[in-house]
């Protein structure tokens, strides 16, 4: 256990509501969900599929049909043909990063993973005796991948390259252009890589681009994506992988042992959010790029801060090393005394040193008011 990491923004979670039963008050940017409600259509289909006695075990890798629609979304999206053999559905997409761990990491191999980056990544990694490569994300490269670093770190050990686009901590988009020359660095390797795109469709600028839709790079792929972030569904539980067939058939394995499988109903619904209406998903991506585009604005305002214009999920990522202060010290300042819950950088790995993360899935009203505490905290104490 000693081996296994966290996720710091229960953590701040847990300390905020603490405060905030004192009496204080707090502006919640520290957890990575939407604040929209699950779009109603998909509630419905929901409690229809409960009244239609969807309340028993299904198969471990999923229901067939939801599998299938997740093939042709995923088809569709990527444009590479996708059967629907090749998809498991897992309860939420942390599952994708836990078994793909368990499932093709032994003692020693070496994984390249984001850093700053979702913190389950170094965790499992670790938890699974691989050694934990990180690949810096740096801000004057707009928190892209720095290609040739990349090729320094791949070695015959390199067993999984990890990618993120769009990127937790960071809103960093990686362009088609990036993912091109991440690929020929790769070149025909055998090497896999877990393509984290659960934020694919909360992109303000430019498009999603897939390492899966690069030819020769299908095989070698497993592609995270899910419902939590897309349809306001995180406390459904459900996300899938992409994969070849016969890795699916693994990764399905580890379902069997673990969760059995994904919630029947919840399953159901998955197959209408797919496959209905979309404008609730538009709606919410609009509203994100609204509220970071003020948020951003104002912490470029403050002293000590810089923040560049994220391009995709719900994340603002400052610069403060003009404040003088550490992160981890500055973001615990802020939730004390000024009563803003943010997270370190550091959560988000060594690389994060000298940022904080907040999220943007608040309303436009709170994040004018945390701007205002960071402002008057700012003011009287640096
Ligand atoms: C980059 C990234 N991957 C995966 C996940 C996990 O998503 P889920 O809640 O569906 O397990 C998150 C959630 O914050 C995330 O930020």
């Amino acid at each position: 256990m000693s081996r296994l990491g966290t996720e710091t923004a229960f953590e701040v979670l847990n300390r905020a509501r603490a405060l905030e039963k004192q009496g204080k008050e707090i502006v919640h940017l520290e957890i990575g969900e939407p604040d929209f409600d699950t779009p109603a259509n998909v509630v419905e289909a929901g409690i229809d599929a409960l009244h239609k006695g969807w309340t028993h075990y299904g198969p471990a890798a999923g229901l067939p049909d939801l599998r299938q629609a997740i093939a042709d979304y995923v088809s569709r999206t990527r444009k590479i043909p996708v059967s629907s053999d090749e998809v498991v559905v897992v309860p939420g997409g942390k599952p994708i990063i836990f078994f793909t761990m368990l499932a093709l990491i032994e003692a020693g191999d070496e994984v390249i993973y984001p850093n700053p980056g979702f913190p389950i990544y170094e965790s499992m990694i670790n938890y699974s005796l691989g050694k934990a490569v990180p690949i810096p994300l740096r801000e004057d490269r707009d928190f892209s991948v720095d290609v040739k670093e990349l090729a320094s770190l791949i070695n015959d050990q390199t067993k999984l390259i990890i990618l993120n686009s769009p990127h937790n901590p960071t809103g960093g988009v990686l362009t088609k252009k990036d993912i091109l020359e991440i690929a020929e660095a790769i070149g025909d390797r055998n090497i896999l890589i877990l393509s984290d795109e659960i934020y694919s469709r909360l992109i303000y600028d430019g498009d999603h681009f897939s390492i899966m839709s690069v030819p020769g790079f299908k095989e070698r792929t497993i592609l995270l994506d899910g419902f939590s972030k897309t349809y306001a569904m995180t406390g459904w539980r459900m996300g899938y992988g992409v994969m070849r067939s016969d890795l699916a058939v693994h990764i399905a394995r580890l379902s069997t042992n673990s969760t059995s499988c994904t919630a029947s109903f919840t399953q159901v619904a998955g197959i209408e959010a797919l496959r209905g209406d979309q404008s609730s998903v538009d709606k919410m991506s609009a509203e994100f790029q609204r509220r970071r585009d003020v948020f951003v604005t104002g912490l470029n305002k403050i002293k000590g801060f810089s923040c560049r214009v994220p391009k995709g999920a719900f994340y603002a990522f400052p610069n403060i090393t003009k404040t003088g202060w550490p992160s981890k010290k500055l973001a615990d300042a802020l939730l004390e005394e000024a009563g803003v819950a943010c997270l370190s950088g550091t959560a988000f790995g060594d690389h994060g040193e000298g940022y904080l993360r907040f999220s943007v899935a608040n309303s436009l009203e709170n994040l004018n008011l945390a701007l205002k505490k960071i402002e008057a905290w700012v003011s009287s104490n640096l």
